[in-house]
């Protein structure tokens, strides 16, 4: 289980581990979810939309998708239970010199910027190499502050587009890591602390 102690002006200290998703967790992951778009997407995507997003049907939804074992579906949990969940698996849509994708990436408001997201995302990045994928993209809207940790954790743009949501058309980019070895086998810690 890893330990890390971490803070902007102050220092917390977070214990999680990350394992994969079983059946039972998939309340706990709509509910991340639909908590995560709501938070994320306040703004951005149309409100009636957000507030359409139910965790019983989102459940229904992780259930099914936990039990194909198709995806690699991975959850970060604490002592207070799942606060984080991210999936991948074969790119879905192709975009080209891209064999692999993050198809989502939530956690609660209270856990972020502690580490967890670039863990989650080595994890998966490990897990699709693993099965012999060596590249892989993402969706972002172009206004989720999610795109600066993508590109902390070196992620390029690829593409940009129009997303259509809930009747409103929003700029969306692909990010991408051609070769996804650079996300789990980094610069060496020493180097990195270096940096910081
Ligand atoms: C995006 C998300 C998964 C990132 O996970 P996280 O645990 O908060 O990020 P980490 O603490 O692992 O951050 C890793 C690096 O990215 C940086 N980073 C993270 N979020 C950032 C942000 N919003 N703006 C700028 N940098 C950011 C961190 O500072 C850190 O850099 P450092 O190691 O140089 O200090 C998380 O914030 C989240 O769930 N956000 C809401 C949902 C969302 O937008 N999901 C993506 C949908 S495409």
């Amino acid at each position: 289980m890893p330990s890390i102690a971490f803070g902007r002006g102050r220092v917390s200290l977070m214990e999680f581990s990350i394992r994969r998703a079983v059946i039972a967790d998939a309340e706990e992951i709509a509910r991340v979810h639909v908590e995560g778009w709501k938070n994320t997407y306040a703004g951005i995507v149309p409100d009636a939309y957000l507030a359409s997003l139910d965790v019983k049907a989102h459940a229904e939804l992780w259930k099914e998708n936990i039990a194909a074992g198709e995806a690699i579906i991975l959850v970060s949990e604490s002592g207070c239970g799942i606060f984080g969940f991210a999936a991948g698996g074969k790119l879905r849509e192709p975009i080209e010199g891209f064999d692999g994708e993050l198809g989502a990436i939530y956690l609660l408001r209270g856990y972020q910027r502690c580490g967890a997201g670039r863990r989650l995302v080595e994890a998966v990045a490990s897990q699709l190499r693993a099965q012999g994928m060596r590249s892989m993209a993402v969706r972002v809207l172009a206004q989720n502050p999610a795109v600066e940790f993508y590109r902390k954790l070196g992620g390029q743009v690829i593409e940009e587009s129009l997303f259509e949501i809930g009747g409103a058309s929003l700029p969306d980019l692909v990010m991408g890591w051609p070769d996804i070895s650079v996300i789990f086998d980094p610069v060496p810690q020493s180097v990195a602390t270096a940096q910081h």
